[in-house]
């Protein structure tokens, strides 16, 4: 089995497991429990969140866990709109977001708040200047990806916290779930970001379980009220066993991490190199470092991308449509559409999401695969 779906989730690590198996037999307590069974899962929440932010480099209290991607942006968008509604009601976010983004956005325009969405260029880019142009004396956040879901472009987060330097009341949130692990920790993490939204069933933790860094000082409304943990910021019984597993995720993603970006650049300039071979084959990904090394996006031009999954899957090789939350609404992809693709080359899109467990040896069992895959269509291109 080849899996090239990582982008939508990642198997996870059996150490990673250990330890969720480990603190869910031995450390079950109730952190908030004043007994001696509540006090040692206190300890490891907390050390697990110093851990984080270690790794991270930042501070313990800027880590909030959450359940993952969707709570996090949802929480800093409504959070943000709701503690700031008194400032103002504008938003600017891009028009290539993933649906937590979007949705939460579409929700807060039903309330009266008014949202602008940045076009982007051919290869999926936000430009500075057009953020530049649509902030108001009422925007109240500018909300950007780090690593597009479905194509993998690398947003210019570091210019446009240097275009929102000049504005310091505005939140600057950058959804970061594509992004962890793959060598960005220094745009995700740069100045005027203040908060960014963590996954763990992204790099090899398990679903459920996620974080938000959130910049000394922010302020955020809580979604979720309750008990206060979380420092009154998202309520409920923490999940202390899958915290501890996530923080263990990241420590060996980090230690693996230098190694695991050149291996997928590998495995990807490998694949990208082959399928631009072929004269019906479009790339909407490319080798630059505008796009993280994980994502490779293409499309064989008349052959629609559910029946490519399908034709790969006959190979044991596992890609998807361009993000796991639409393929199978059979949604026009948003990013491309974005990108002003034609909706039928849009619909024949693929992509291929690669992890550290992918090596040379999958780029050309795919590439031999393709060739197959690739005939089969010949009646249907031509
Ligand atoms: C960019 C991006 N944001 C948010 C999410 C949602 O994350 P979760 O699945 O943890 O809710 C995803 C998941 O695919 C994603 O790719």
């Amino acid at each position: 089995m080849i899996y090239f779906d990582n982008s939508a989730t990642t198997p996870v690590w059996p150490e990673v497991l250990a330890t969720f198996d480990q603190v869910t037999k031995q450390i079950w307590g109730n952190p908030s429990s004043l007994h001696k069974l509540g006090e040692p899962a206190w300890n490891l929440l907390e050390q697990s969140r110093r851990q984080i932010a270690q790794l991270l480099g930042v501070l313990p209290s800027e880590i909030i866990f959450t359940s993952g991607g969707s709570e996090g942006d949802n929480w800093v968008i409504k959070g943000t709109a709701l503690a700031k509604r008194q400032f103002g009601k504008h938003i600017i976010t891009s028009s290539v977001e993933h649906a937590a983004v979007r949705n939460a956005m579409a929700q807060l325009e039903e309330l009266g708040f008014e949202v602008t969405y940045l076009p982007v260029d051919q290869t999926g880019r936000v430009k500075p200047a057009d953020v530049q142009a649509a902030l108001r004396s009422d925007t109240i956040l500018v909300s950007i990806m780090a690593v597009n879901n479905e194509i993998g472009t690398i947003q210019p987060i570091k210019e446009i916290g240097e275009i929102l330097q000049a504005y310091p009341r505005v939140h600057f949130m950058v959804d970061a779930v594509q992004a962890l692990g793959k060598g960005l920790d220094d745009v995700v993490f740069s100045d005027r970001v203040d908060f960014a939204t963590f996954s763990a069933h992204k790099f090899h933790a398990l679903r459920g379980t996620g974080f938000v860094y959130a910049k000394q000082g922010r302020q955020l409304a809580p979604l979720i009220n309750g008990g206060g943990q979380e420092r009154g910021q998202r309520s409920g019984t923490e999940n202390v066993a899958g915290f501890a597993a996530m923080a263990r995720a990241i420590r060996l993603v980090k230690e693996k991490e230098a190694q695991s970006v050149k291996q997928e650049q590998a495995v990807r300039a490998a694949i990208f190199k082959h399928l631009q071979q072929f004269d019906h084959v479009h790339l909407f990904s490319d080798l630059t470092p505008q796009f993280a090394s994980h994502v490779l996006c293409f499309a064989i031009e008349g052959v629609r991308g559910e029946t490519v999954v399908h034709a790969f899957e006959d190979h044991d090789i596992y890609i998807s449509t361009t993000s796991a939350c639409s393929s199978k609404k059979q949604a026009e992809a948003s990013t491309l559409a974005a990108m002003k693709v034609p909706t039928r080359l849009a619909e024949s899109a693929v992509r291929i999401s690669l992890g550290d467990q992918n090596t040379l040896a999958d780029a050309v069992a795919f590439n031999q695969a393709f060739d197959q895959v690739y005939a089969g269509f010949q009646k249907i291109i031509d």
